[in-house]
Formats: structure tokens, C-alpha cells, sequence
């Protein structure tokens, strides 16, 4: 698996170290495996990192050791701690914090667990010097939001073989077959072309199940006229592409072919409102606008986009507006789906997803499927 190269860390921990100095926080606590991989380049299922003005320690337990010690000799400023066998990670990270002395250290407060927060209080009331936890939010995320060359490199690859995969396997979504073997035979394909995994359980929805946007997959078997919903996406070098195109089995009704004419039209609206600067639900608001035109306002449930990444659902929120979320504006290296739709209880639905990167000129499409199949 690819890793981005050390400068590109070294890079990454300035920006944090900025934003730690902005924050007014001699160091952070960084529990979310996903920021953990964005500042060490170690993906690991435990590992818990801390931030400190002389160091970033990496903390693993033997499992990952070896492979640790490899990202310690790649990235300069990056220090390994392997936890002892008899030991906790939490044993580990107070000691490493209690280096840090007196002041304040931001824990992720969207993902630390109250046990670990008390059990890493406690230790830390113990250790003397007076290291206080302080709740911080979206630090390490807010970095991860605008993408840097390498990382845009992986998902023009990821979306470039995720478009292979779908115009090879999409044709061959047939009446008789149930949505199981649809299922597996777009997860095969997404090994064929190369992904270390899916990004997420696969979604085939047939005929009344299309109505469920997050419907996964069943025994229904595909029929004459059924709208059939596909969303599936992959994980290449560490990071998720994601795509759905909705068919029609057999010829299009006329019902079924506005539908899926309307939700074109709202994704090509939302391209349209894409632009440095902009506010994110301005996106939102112009594929809306066309589906609330069409009378198709309610059928569309759920917001517009998501950001792309390490995770497959992360920042910017390409969403309605709301009083109580800042509106994020765009930035050119933002990377984000454009997915509306539209979903009509009891008959079906029918949902294209594409995805974008913010450009200085607007936005380029990462994904290239024909969207009327
Ligand atoms: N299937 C997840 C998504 O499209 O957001
Ligand atoms: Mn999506
Ligand atoms: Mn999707």
C-alpha cells in the first residue's frame, strides 16, 4: 500500500502545529485512527498518537511495532512508543503527556470514550505536573479537508478504476438475478480493478426497495421495469471513491426515465454552484432548487454530498443549511460527492453520485460512468 511521502507529513504536522498555537494547546491527544493515519501514515486498527511541542510519539502495541519503527525512519519529528506487553495504551499516552507539563492538551472529544478520559485523568492527577485535558473538536479534520497533491493523485486513481469497475459491471445487472449476486459481483469487481477493499457494504435496490437510500442488499430478484439503485465505492493506498448509478431493467417507462432525468439535472445544477469561496449548501441548495421545481422536493431526504477521503463520509458537508452547523466555504482541493435523489415510498427511487474536486475555476468530475444507462 502507497503511503504519502515525509515531506508531505512534515508538511502536515506544521499546519497542525499551527492550528495547536492558534488553539492556545501545548499538544493534542489524537484517538481517531483515521487522523492517526493522516499524521503517521500508519494505518493500524489501536494506536493512539500525542502531540507535543518536542514530538509526535506514536503509540502501538507489538502488533504493530514493525511497521511503526518503518514510518519513525521515513517522517523526521515522529517517535515511536511501543506499549509493554503487560501495560495499557492509556499507560502509555498519560506518560507521554505528563512530559508535556504544565498546560493544556486537546483530546478529541468526538471520539475519546468517557472510560478513557477518566482513566487517562486519573493518571495524569497522579503524575504530578499539571497536564489538563481540555475537550477540542474537528483539529486534525479541519486539515484533512482540503487535499494535498499526493492525496489527490490517490483519488483521481481510486475514481479513475472506479469508473472501469462500473461501466464493466453495471451491464450486467439482469432480470432474474437477486440483489445478492448483483452485490457480489460489483464487490468481485472492485478487487479486479485493483482496491484494497469496498469502502462501504455495497447497495443494490431494487424496484420498491430504490425508495430506501441506505437499503443494502436482499434476496429481491431484479424484474422487468424495476429502477435499481447501485452505490458502491473502494479503498485504494487508504482512501475511499464513491459512486451510484440507478438503472432501469429492461426498457424505460416514462415515469421511471423523468426521474432519473430530474436527478441529472439537480447533479448538474450542483456542479454548476461549485466555486472557491462559495458556501458549501450553496451546493445543496441548487440540486433542491431543480428537484423542488420538478414536485420532487420531499422525495429528495437527505443532503447533497459528502467530503472524501480517509473516511468516506468527511468534511465538507454538502448539506442544507443549518443554524446551529458553520457553514464551511469551498476551497480548491476539497474533494466531495454530488449524490441527490429522489425516493418515493412503496414504488422506488433513484440516486446518481458522482465525485468532484474544487478547482480555482470551478470543479473537475473525478468519476466518468454515463448517467442515463
Ligand atoms: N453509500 C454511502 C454514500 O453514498 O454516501
Ligand atoms: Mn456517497
Ligand atoms: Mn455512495
Amino acid at each position: 500500500m502507497a503511503v504519502a511521502p515525509p515531506e508531505h507529513h512534515v508538511a502536515r504536522q506544521a499546519r497542525l502545529r499551527a492550528e495547536l498555537s492558534a488553539a492556545s494547546l501545548e499538544g493534542l491527544l489524537v484517538t481517531s485512527l483515521p487522523n492517526i493515519a493522516y499524521l503517521t501514515g500508519l494505518f493500524a486498527s489501536t494506536a493512539t498518537v500525542v502531540v507535543s511541542p518536542a514530538a509526535i510519539s506514536l503509540i502501538v502495541d507489538g502488533r504493530y511495532a514493525e511497521a511503526a519503527h518503518a514510518r519513525q525512519r521515513e517522517i523526521p519529528g515522529l517517535r515511536v512508543v511501543v506499549a509493554p506487553p503487560a501495560g495499557s495504551a492509556e499507560e502509555s499516552a498519560a506518560a507521554q503527556l505528563a512530559i508535556i507539563g504544565n498546560g493544556r492538551v486537546g483530546f478529541e472529544s468526538d471520539n475519546l470514550s468517557v472510560r478513557r478520559h477518566q482513566d487517562l485523568a486519573g493518571r495524569l492527577a497522579l503524575a504530578g505536573p499539571e497536564t489538563r485535558l481540555e475537550a477540542s473538536q474537528g483539529i486534525v479534520e479541519r486539515l484533512r479537508v482540503v487535499k494535498d497533491d499526493w492525496e489527490i493523485g490517490r483519488l483521481r486513481e481510486g475514481a479513475a478504476r472506479l469508473s472501469d469497475a462500473a461501466k464493466c459491471i453495471i451491464p450486467k445487472a439482469l432480470a432474474g438475478m437477486s440483489e445478492r449476486q448483483v452485490a457480489a459481483g460489483i464487490e468481485a469487481e472492485l478487487r479486479r480493478v485493483g482496491f484494497d477493499k469496498p469502502a462501504f457494504d455495497t447497495i443494490v435496490a431494487s424496484g420498491p426497495n430504490a425508495a430506501m437510500p441506505h437499503y443494502r442488499a436482499g434476496d429481491r430478484r431484479l424484474a422487468d421495469g424495476d429502477l435499481v439503485v447501485m452505490d458502491f465505492g473502494g479503498m485504494l493506498d487508504g482512501y475511499a471513491v464513491d459512486l451510484t448509478r440507478t438503472i432501469t431493467v429492461g426498457r424505460p417507462r416514462e415515469r421511471e426515465r423523468q426521474l432519473l432525468e430530474h436527478v441529472a439535472a439537480a447533479q448538474a445544477a450542483a456542479f454548476q454552484a461549485i466555486g472557491v469561496g462559495k458556501a458549501a449548501t450553496a451546493v445543496d441548495d441548487a440540486a433542491r432548487r431543480v428537484l423542488e421545481g420538478a414536485g420532487l422536493g420531499e422525495a429528495f431526504s437527505h443532503g447533497t454530498g459528502h467530503g472524501l477521503g480517509l473516511e468516506v463520509h468527511e468534511r465538507p458537508r454538502v448539506g442544507r443549511w443549518r443554524a446551529e452547523q458553520a457553514d464551511e466555504r469551498l476551497e480548491a482541493g476539497m474533494v466531495f460527492t454530488l449524490e441527490p435523489g429522489a425516493y418515493i415510498a412503496g414504488w422506488g427511487g433513484a440516486r446518481i453520485e458522482d465525485d468532484v474536486v474544487v478547482t480555482a475555476g470551478g470543479a473537475e468530475w473525478l468519476t466518468d460512468v454515463p448517467r442515463l444507462l
